[in-house]
């Protein structure tokens, strides 16, 4: 039997666009949030934690349960699996949420990584810039995203501020990949285990900001391809893992180091909503409600995806464009805050490039 009520915990645009993809599905859904007025408002029910009954009323007004963030309460989620199934299940939320424990995964899985080590003391972070040799990444294990919560030290004299910024914090130190460019590959699998992965996408960041995804990856080769694929058909299986999962990569010389994973829909995957028969968010939604996967064949030969960052900026201009798909979140504008993103499909890489040279005001002046 499909599941026809889904509860999402958070309701922020991730929900909202599993809201949009699942509709036409006939699925209904229902979010578990504080917040009213959020990108998810308008497409179901909010229920608010702090209310009394608040999750006993959730739960019963639901048949299957995700999330939005890997930040999610996993105590919560092993709470609700005790009467509505959750996916993806707690298991990928608990080893995506700890860095450590997430790059172990990967070494187990013969994944690469970066090497790494756990710090919790000055001297063993400088124990680790001696180990791994300069420059290191230091990340809090836990909590970080868009870059926060990380410190690059790049000579002995950075380890003091490094310290004082991060201290604290359980930390993990990472030896610095020399990458020529990031890329993330996402997949979904279904509750009997059937996979798919979507192509692999090419991602710029600024200030720590995902800016721009563009698929394909230029000049990839088959084997770097197959690589990731291998990398997270392993992942999905091992994790038991239902709905979509994203992993991280860096593309280097010497083949793709996995950075780290996501157990949800990701941004660099925003494309697929025009980009593709069936959306990342689509997928999410039909594995976690017991329906067969959908094609994430692209539909055209190239595609791309400009976030909206703190500013609207000129929408009439992304209107007037005519392979550009605005979506926006009904989110005010803030510095730094993902508010929107415009989706490009194409046939060539030019028409893909004339596009983000006429959009350019909002990759470098939105921010
Ligand atoms: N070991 C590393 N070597 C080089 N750059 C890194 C390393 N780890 C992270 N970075 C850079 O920092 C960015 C953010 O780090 P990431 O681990 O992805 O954390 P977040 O959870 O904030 O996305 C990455 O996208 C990459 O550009
Ligand atoms: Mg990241």
């Amino acid at each position: 039997m499909t599941a026809k009520r889904v509860g999402v915990i958070g309701s922020g645009q991730l929900g909202r666009m599993m809201a949009l993809a699942g509709t036409p599905l006939d699925i209904e859904f229902v979010f578990y949030d504080e917040a009213t007025e959020s990108p998810s408002a308008r497409l179901g029910e909010t229920i608010q934690p702090s209310t009394s009954n608040s999750l006993e009323s959730f739960l019963a007004s639901v048949d299957v349960v995700t999330y939005e963030s890997e930040n999610t309460d996993a105590d919560l989620v092993a709470r609700i699996n005790k009467s509505k199934p959750v996916y993806p299940g707690e298991n990928s939320l608990r080893r995506s949420q700890h860095r450590l424990v997430e790059k172990n995964t990967f070494r187990d899985l013969g994944i690469k990584t970066a090497n790494f080590l756990r710090v919790t003391t000055k001297d063993e972070l400088i124990k680790a810039t001696k180990e791994l040799g300069l420059p290191i990444v230091l990340k809090t294990t836990t909590m970080g995203y868009d870059g926060k919560g990380q410190a690059v030290v790049k000579t002995d004299s950075d380890i003091d501020s490094a310290w004082e910024a991060l201290k604290g914090n359980e930390l993990i130190a990472e030896a610095f990949v020399n990458f020529s460019r990031e890329l993330s590959i996402i997949a979904v699998r279904d509750i009997q285990g059937n996979t798919r992965t979507y192509p692999l996408a090419e991602n710029d960041h600024s200030d720590g900001i995902l800016r721009v995804s563009q698929v394909p990856v230029t000049g990839l080769s088959q084997a770097k391809q197959k690589e990731a694929e291998s990398y997270i058909t392993t992942l999905l299986d091992h994790l038991g893992h239902v709905g979509v999962i994203t992993l991280e990569l860096f593309d280097t010389d010497s083949g793709l180091i996995a950075n780290e994973m996501a157990p949800r829909v990701h941004n660099s995957g925003h494309w697929t909503i025009e980009g593709t028969a069936s959306s990342q968010f689509e997928n999410h939604v039909r594995a976690i409600c017991g329906m067969p996967l959908g094609s994430t064949q692209a539909r055209q030969s190239n595609a791309a995806m400009i976030n909206i960052i703190g500013k609207h900026g000129d929408r009439e201009k992304v209107l007037s464009i005519p392979n550009a798909f605005l979506h926006t979140y009904s989110k005010t504008e803030r510095k730094n805050r993902k508010i929107g993103h415009i989706n490009l499909i194409a046939d060539s890489k030019d028409e893909i490039e004339n596009a983000i040279t006429e959009l350019t005001e909002f990759i470098n002046e939105c921010g």
